[in-house]
């Protein structure tokens, strides 16, 4: 089969180093592509929201199946749009209708999905403008702290979590007068819910399901998970905490309900839901919904899986997921991000990156990277992710963070403490 991968971050190479060691895959294309997925395929310089130019590269190169990673494609419709083409309609495209799409693209209709189908999650309210004094109303009553949410995709920065009800108020009004564009139109008021987070991924061809290596991510900038978010400082899979007590509640509770929705809705569904979940007490609760794989969590739990993912892939677009048995790798497996400096704020690009060849032990995905030549420049705030493997976490996590200290470029920062916590 030929291959399309849409996408250019860390879990794009990971796909592609997956992709690329199967034997059912013959040609294997990624748009845009980084340093690292260069040398598994072919990159070409597509934007992956680019429907029209994604087509004519499709027919262009013969392509079978397109694998999208990000989810910005998906809540645009791009599923959508190869099933409506008739050009394109015979192709596989791994990932949800823009209908299933919503479950990230919307977090009042996720809310509102997840209440229907009895999925356990926070209590919450949404307010648009027309409710705006109904809504400081209601957060006025709230015990602090309050969560804010931006209906919409805000790159990850749609979420606030205030201290105080009157911070939350002006931040609720700044919501609702665009702080964050059309994505705060709506805004969900969400209860607190205090607990430890784990990311739990399931594909689905909308009929049956099979459940990926549990992972956690690290968001913080800063050790001890303090500072800004960010897109993801490094992860871990297993997760010491996650059992299977805890799992089968996970499953039972979260993920049959969740594609009991997705059927009785009637979404069309081929594709990842990646549950963003907290263990409050013993029981598991849904903080949110994904519709792809997480970054940097693929980069854990990819490397876990034993399964051929062109296979999986292709049983899922051919809804017969159920044929399948996952078997997954014992090992621990764990990842840690080497960023720019300044990021998640403002950060410099086009650094010298060096010292990729003198590591050993490790896995170098490349995230926001580029080839000039011969040599590889930053080219994004997260740049390389190292996964390594161990018995145990601890152990993955020593080579990931020997390596880290290999790989140089100047302003590079990363953290030392993944992992503290579990
Ligand atoms: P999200 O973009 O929905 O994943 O939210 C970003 C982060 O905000 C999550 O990873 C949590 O750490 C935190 N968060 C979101 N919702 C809640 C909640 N209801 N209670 C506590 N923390 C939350
Ligand atoms: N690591 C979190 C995400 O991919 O959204």
């Amino acid at each position: 089969m030929n291959i399309l991968i849409l996408g250019g971050g860390g879990r794009e190479h990971t796909f592609a180093w997956k992709i690329s060691q199967s034997p059912l895959c013959e040609k294997l294309l990624i748009a845009p592509g980084n340093a690292g997925t260069a040398q598994l395929g072919e990159n070409v310089a597509v934007n992956p929201n680019d429907f029209e130019a994604v087509k004519a590269l499709v027919l262009d190169k013969d392509i079978d199946m397109v694998v999208v990673g990000p989810e910005e494609p998906l809540v645009r419709g791009v599923y959508d749009f190869f099933k409506n083409d008739d050009a394109l309609s015979g192709v596989k495209v791994i990932g949800p209708s823009a209908e299933g799409a919503k479950l990230e693209g919307s977090k009042a209709f996720a809310k509102a999905f997840m209440e229907e189908f009895n999925i356990p999650t926070a209590g919450y309210r949404e307010f648009t403008e027309s409710s705006l004094e109904e809504g400081l109303e209601y957060i006025a009553g709230v015990t602090p702290p309050v969560v804010l949410k931006a209906d919409g995709l805000a790159a990850g920065k749609g979420v606030l979590i205030l201290s105080s009800v009157e911070e939350a108020q002006e931040e609720f009004k700044a919501m609702l007068s665009g702080k964050f564009g059309a994505a705060g139109n709506t805004v969900v008021v969400e209860d607190f819910l205090d607990g430890i987070e784990f990311s739990v991924f399931v594909l689905t061809d909308g009929k049956d399901y099979k459940v990926f290596p549990v992972a956690k991510d690290y968001k913080r900038i800063g050790e001890g998970d303090t500072g800004l978010n960010t897109g993801g400082m490094g992860a871990v899979s297993p997760v010491s905490f996650v059992d299977d007590v805890l799992m089968t509640k996970v499953e039972e509770q979260i993920i049959k309900p969740t594609i009991k929705g997705i059927q009785e809705r009637e979404m069309a569904y081929e594709g990842f839901v990646f549950l963003g979940l907290i263990k409050v007490g013993d029981d598991p609760m849904v903080i949110e919904y994904n519709c792809r794989m997480g970054d940097p969590e693929t980069e854990v739990v990819f490397p876990r899986m034993k399964n051929d993912l062109v296979e999986l892939m292709k049983a899922t677009a051919e809804i017969r997921l159920g044929e399948i048995t996952i078997e997954k790798d014992s090992r621990a497996a764990t990842t840690v991000m080497l960023v720019s400096g300044g990021y998640p704020g403002s950060y410099e690009k086009g650094k010298h990156i060096t010292g990729i060849e003198e590591t050993s032990g490790s896995i170098i995905f490349h995230a926001g990277t580029k080839a000039e030549g011969e040599t590889v420049l930053t080219n994004g705030g997260r740049v390389i992710a190292i996964t390594s493997y161990g018995e145990t976490v601890e152990e993955a996590l020593e080579a990931s963070k020997k390596n880290a200290a290999i790989i140089d470029f100047e302003g590079k920062y990363f953290r030392r403490d993944i992992g503290f916590d579990v």
